[in-house]
C-alpha cells in the first residue's frame, strides 16, 4: 500500500523533530556525551517515587476523574497562588494534563479553526509550530535575536499582528536560549494582547529553573488572567519527564472545551503519575530547589568555558540550556553539530532545529554531568581552535 497517499496531508507536511532525529544518529555511537536532549539528568526525588509506589500497594490503579484528583489540582491552584499570587479555582480551572505536551495541543485544538494565525516568537520549542499546523491553524514566526536577548517586545509583534490572528504562543524562560522575560517585558507584551484582543498561551514548564530574579506568571499581570492560558508541569522542576504530567490554568469555560478533547482521546491523566505530583506538590520544594542550585553550578562552568573558546555566548537566564553563536565558525549550525559529532563524538542539538532564526547557534543542555560538561568542553574547545586553523 502507498502509506504516504493515505496519510492526511497536514501530517505528511510538518517535519520530524529535529532534534530526534540528530539524536537516533548519535544513539548509534560509541563515546559519545551528549548536550543534546532537554530532560534533567536527576531522578525522580525518591520520597515521590516511593509516594506512587504506595498509592499502587493501595490500590490506586483506577481511571481518576478526567480533569483529574481533585486534591492535585487543589495543590496545583495552592502553588499558582504561593508562588506567583493568580488565584484559580481547582474544580473548575485547572486540568491535569498528560504533560505540558499535551497541554498545549489541547489549547490549540480547542480554539483554532482554519485560517487562523498564531504568533509564534523563534527560536523556539520544536512542538510548538507543529502543533498549531496539526491543529488546523497558521504558525507566524517572529525572530528574536541575540542582541535583544531573545526577548520579544509589542513594537516586534505588531509587524506581524493581522486581522486573523488569535493566539500569542510564548514560553519563558526558553527552549532554547534560556531568554526570560521580566515583569517590564512581559506588561509590554500584556498591553500589545489586550490591545489586539489576543489570548495568550503562556508555557511556563521552566518557570522553577530561573536563576537571577523571579519569574513572572503571564496571567498574574493587569487583565491578563480571563485571555491567558498558563502550562505547566513537573518534568523538569522535578524530574518528572518520564511521569507524563502537566496541567492548564485558564477560565472555566476554556477549561470546560479543554476537558471535552481530553475526555475522549486521553480519558484521564495516568492515577501512578498524579499521586506522585501531589507529593511533589506538597514536599518536592527543597528538591526542586537542589536541583535548581546544581543547574546554576553548571550554567556559569558551560557558559564560562564557551566564552573562553571565544564564542559570542548568551548568557542564559533560566532553563537548563546555552545557545551560543558559531557564526563566526563559518559553518552552518547543521555542519558544526554534524562535524563536532563525527569528530569528537559530542552530540549537541543545531539552533534550526528550533526554527530558521535558531541558525547559526547550537543548544547544549546543561542538564548532564559537571564531568560530562568538562569533558565536553575540552572537545568542543579541540574542535573549534581546529576548524580556526583549517
Ligand atoms: C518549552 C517546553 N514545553 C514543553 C515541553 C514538554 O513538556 P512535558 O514533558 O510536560 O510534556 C518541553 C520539553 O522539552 C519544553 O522544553
Amino acid at each position: 500500500m502507498n502509506w504516504a497517499k493515505r496519510i492526511a496531508p497536514t501530517v505528511n507536511s510538518i517535519p520530524p523533530s529535529g532534534i530526534r532525529r540528530f539524536f537516533d544518529i548519535a544513539a548509534e555511537m560509541k563515546g559519545v556525551i551528549s548536550l543534546g536532549v532537554g530532560e534533567p539528568d536527576f531522578i525522580t526525588p525518591w520520597h515521590i517515587r516511593e509516594s506512587c509506589i504506595y498509592g499502587l500497594n493501595r490500590g490506586q490503579t483506577a481511571y481518576t476523574s478526567n480533569a483529574g484528583l481533585l486534591e492535585l489540582r487543589e495543590e496545583i491552584a495552592k502553588s499558582l497562588y504561593n508562588d506567583y499570587e493568580v488565584s484559580y479555582t481547582p474544580r473548575t480551572q485547572i486540568l491535569v494534563t498528560v504533560g505540558v505536551s499535551e497541554g498545549l495541543d489541547l489549547a490549540l485544538r480547542a480554539l483554532l479553526s482554519p485560517g487562523d494565525e498564531v504568533l509564534v516568537p523563534e527560536p523556539c520549542y520544536v512542538s510548538y509550530k507543529s502543533c498549531v499546523t496539526l491543529a488546523g491553524g497558521t504558525a507566524i514566526t517572529v525572530p528574536t535575536t541575540m542582541d535583544n536577548a531573545f526577548r520579544i517586545t509589542a513594537a516586534q509583534l505588531e509587524a506581524f499582528v493581522t486581522p486573523r490572528t488569535k493566539i500569542l504562543l510564548i514560553g519563558y524562560p526558553n527552549n532554547p536560549t534560556g531568554a526570560v522575560m521580566s515583569r517590564e517585558d512581559l506588561l509590554d507584551i500584556a498591553r500589545f494582547a489586550k490591545k489586539h484582543d489576543l489570548i495568550v498561551i503562556s508555557d511556563e514548564i521552566y518557570a522553577k529553573l530561573t536563576y537571577d530574579g523571579t519569574h513572572t506568571c503571564f496571567s498574574s499581570l493587569p487583565d491578563m488572567m480571563d485571555r491567558t492560558i498558563v502550562l505547566n508541569g513537573f518534568s523538569k522542576a522535578y524530574a518528572m519527564t518520564g511521569w507524563r504530567i502537566g496541567y492548564a490554568a485558564a477560565n472555566p469555560d476554556f477549561i470546560g472545551a479543554m476537558t471535552k478533547i481530553h475526555q475522549y482521546t486521553m480519558l484521564c491523566t495516568p492515577i501512578t503519575a498524579q499521586v506522585a505530583a501531589i507529593e511533589a506538590l506538597k514536599h518536592g520544594e527543597k528538591s526542586a530547589a537542589q536541583m535548581t542550585t546544581e543547574y546554576n553550578q553548571r550554567r556559569r562552568l558551560i557558559l564560562n568555558g564557551f566564552r573562553q573558546m571565544g564564542l559570542d555566548c548568551f548568557e542564559p537566564k533560566g532553563a537548563f540550556y546555552l545557545f551560543p553563536s558559531i557564526k563566526q565558525t563559518g559553518l552552518t549550525s547543521l555542519a558544526f553539530a554534524e562535524q563536532l559529532l563525527q569528530i569528537e563524538k559530542v552530540a549537541l542539538v543545531p539552533g534550526d532545529a528550533f526554527g530558521e532564526s535558531g541558525e547559526g547557534f547550537v543548544r547544549c543542555s546543561y542538564a548532564t554531568s559537571t564531568v560530562n560538561i568538562n569533558e565536553a568542553l575540552i572537545r568542543i574547545g579541540r574542535f573549534v581552535v581546529n576548524l580556526k586553523n583549517r
